[in-house]
């Protein structure tokens, strides 16, 4: 059996409810789907690589056929390395769109067509949440319950020290 596999890369700084529904779209099409998330050392994230797969692997436990993992350098050069030709990627806005579809090119470009691109356009309800947003939300202890899972939001504020601060208040 030929087994079809694809790769949602991503910086996952944390997971939204967005991204959680690409994902379970995505393994509904393919066999395998490998969430890798990006170990950008020029960026400073609020979540460690190793927190965001944690939080993946939590996020994905129900869905069999998802695994976690993460990358750093090319993509192309993770997804030769996995003998994958897909990268999936949601498009929320037309916004997205020409910063994914640089990328998209440059990847099929780099890798001679070996790395194809795959849009998932993000559901309609999603279509507002970004992670920057969420974390902006979290970080004013303002209601991210419609964004994130609930053990998400509750790694958020402590990430915020809000707990922290919430009890002291008492
Ligand atoms: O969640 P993000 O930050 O929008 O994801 C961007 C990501 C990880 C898909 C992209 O930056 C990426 O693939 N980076 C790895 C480096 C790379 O392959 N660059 C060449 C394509 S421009």
């Amino acid at each position: 059996m030929i087994m079809k596999s694809a790769i949602y890369p991503g910086s996952f700084d944390p997971i939204t409810y967005g991204h959680l529904d690409i994902i379970k779209r995505s393994a509904e099409i393919f066999d395998e789907l490998i969430v890798a998330v990006l170990d950008n050392k020029a960026k400073t994230p609020l979540f460690s690589v190793e927190e965001r797969v944690k939080i993946l692997q939590e996020a994905t436990k129900d869905i069999p056929n998802v695994k976690v993992d993460s990358f750093s350098g090319l993509l192309i050069e993770y997804a030769k390395k996995k003998d994958i030709h897909v990268s999936i990627r949601g498009l929320r806005a037309i916004t997205d769109f020409e910063y994914e579809l640089q990328i998209a090119q440059t990847n099929s470009k780099l890798s001679g067509g070996a790395l194809d691109t795959i849009f998932l356009t993000t559901s309609l309800e999603y279509a507002y949440l970004s992670s920057s947003s969420v974390k902006e939300i979290a970080s004013f202890n303002g209601d991210i319950s419609q964004c994130v899972p609930d053990f998400v939001a509750d790694l958020l504020y402590q990430k915020f020290d809000l707990q922290k601060k919430e009890n002291t208040d008492e």
